[in-house]
């Protein structure tokens, strides 16, 4: 291990899903590769390399149409899992995917029935949730979409998505728990088209909700770049507004299947300035790593890849925190006239009337002024690069 690289601590607020170690390598091509991982198993592990919590689907834990005593007993071994291994849990979500009940989605089935029992599926699982003290509950509706024109409304779907969270919201009010939502948006896979497939539409839907105070995004760096989007912009503008409830940090080579291989894997320099946001923005959440290890990996290789989640984040806050610190960036920013924009377009005191007439520079002057921002990049990858 390099000297560098400080060892993760509580403070960092590293999690982890329970499905991402536990991912049996599974794809469309192909059977696991990897056996079940037992679930108190894996709270050792990740305890042992510094996690400070841990977020999981309902059925990650308990398996699907378990019956109560059987749910009761898998909840109390958990529970001293947790307690053993001082362990938190940040966040829960449910599964609303793998079931086939659920092949044509949950909250946005055309088939009613389906939506009721996914909206009890959701609220049984927040019961659990708010008992283990998770603060965020993720809703990443993979299933809800479709892959033809014809074979849904969209405007009707996101008629019964408010439903669905309105009722939620409703929900966790009534029962007086401290939970909120963070919608996780994804372009596509596995439906052909998902709906609220970026942070944009997502942020855009939350304010249409009769409770929007309660819901944020859990934006997810390789889903925001399947789209072709700059996941660090989508991030600076959720903390803008007020909504990054959540992040889900992993890596992706561009626009093709979801890769969801390890942070820092991937588009390194998106993920550098990921950090940037996440730093600049104040985010204070869990830094929660939402990948999957390799299906070539053994269990060894599981946990390598797990570390390095971890140590490939705290690189990269390393790299962030000298590239701002560093003088010669900074004169870089100012003759980028970085700085300037904090300053309001218009003085106090001025209207459009003032803006009117006020006296303007000739526009072909300015426009020979440089930018500047060829040698604040260039400075930005040579932190990057490791030679600064
Ligand atoms: C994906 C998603 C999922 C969700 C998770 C929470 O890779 O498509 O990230 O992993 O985050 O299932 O519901
Ligand atoms: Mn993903
Ligand atoms: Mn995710």
């Amino acid at each position: 291990m390099s000297i560098n690289v400080p060892a993760p601590t509580p403070e960092d607020k590293f999690s982890f899903g329970l499905w991402t170690v536990g991912w049996q390598g599974r794809d469309p091509f192909g059977e696991a590769t990897r056996p079940e991982m037992d679930t108190v198993y894996a709270l050792e592990k990740l305890a042992a390399l510094g996690a400070y919590g841990v977020n999981f689907h309902d059925d990650d834990v308990i398996p699907f149409g378990s019956d109560d005593a059987t749910r009761d007993a898998i909840i109390q071994r958990f529970r001293k899992g947790l307690e053993d291994t001082g362990l938190a849990v940040t966040t829960a979500t449910t599964n609303l995917f793998t079931h086939p009940v659920f092949k044509s989605g949950a909250f946005t089935n055309n088939d009613r029935d389906i939506r009721r029992f996914a909206l009890r599926k959701v609220m049984r699982n927040i019961d659990l949730a708010a008992e283990l003290g998770a603060k965020v509950y993720v809703a990443w509706g993979g299933r809800e979409g479709a892959e033809y024109g014809a074979s849904q409304d969209t405007r009707v779907a996101l008629d019964r998505m408010k439903e669905a969270f309105d009722l939620l919201g409703d929900y966790v009010t009534e029962q007086g728990y401290d939970l909120r939502f963070a919608i996780e948006p994804k372009p596509n896979e596995p439906r052909g088209d998902i709906l609220l497939p970026t942070v944009g539409h997502a942020l855009a839907f939350i304010e249409r909700l009769e409770r929007p105070e309660l819901v944020g995004v859990n934006p997810e760096v390789g889903h925001e770049e399947m789209a072709g989007m700059n996941a660090a912009a989508g991030f600076a503008q959720a903390l803008w507004q007020g909504k990054l409830f959540h992040i889900d940090l992993n890596g992706q080579n561009g626009p093709k299947f979801d890769q969801d291989l390890r942070f820092g894997a991937g588009n390194v320099r998106g993920a550098f300035w990921v950090v940037d946001a996440l730093l600049a923005g104040g985010y204070d959440g869990p830094v929660h790593f939402d990948y999957k290890p390799a299906r070539t990996e053994d269990d060894d290789g599981v946990w390598v890849s797990a570390e390095a989640n971890m140590r490939n984040y705290l690189i990269l806050r390393e790299k962030v925190k000298a590239f701002r610190a560093d003088p010669e960036v900074q004169a870089a920013l100012d003759a980028a006239k970085v700085p300037e924009l904090s300053t309001p377009t218009l003085a106090d005191g001025e209207g459009w009337q003032q803006l009117l007439e006020a006296d303007l520079p000739d526009p072909d002057a300015l426009a020979v002024r440089g930018g500047g921002f060829e040698l604040v990049d260039q400075l930005a990858l040579e932190h990057l690069y490791g030679v600064r």
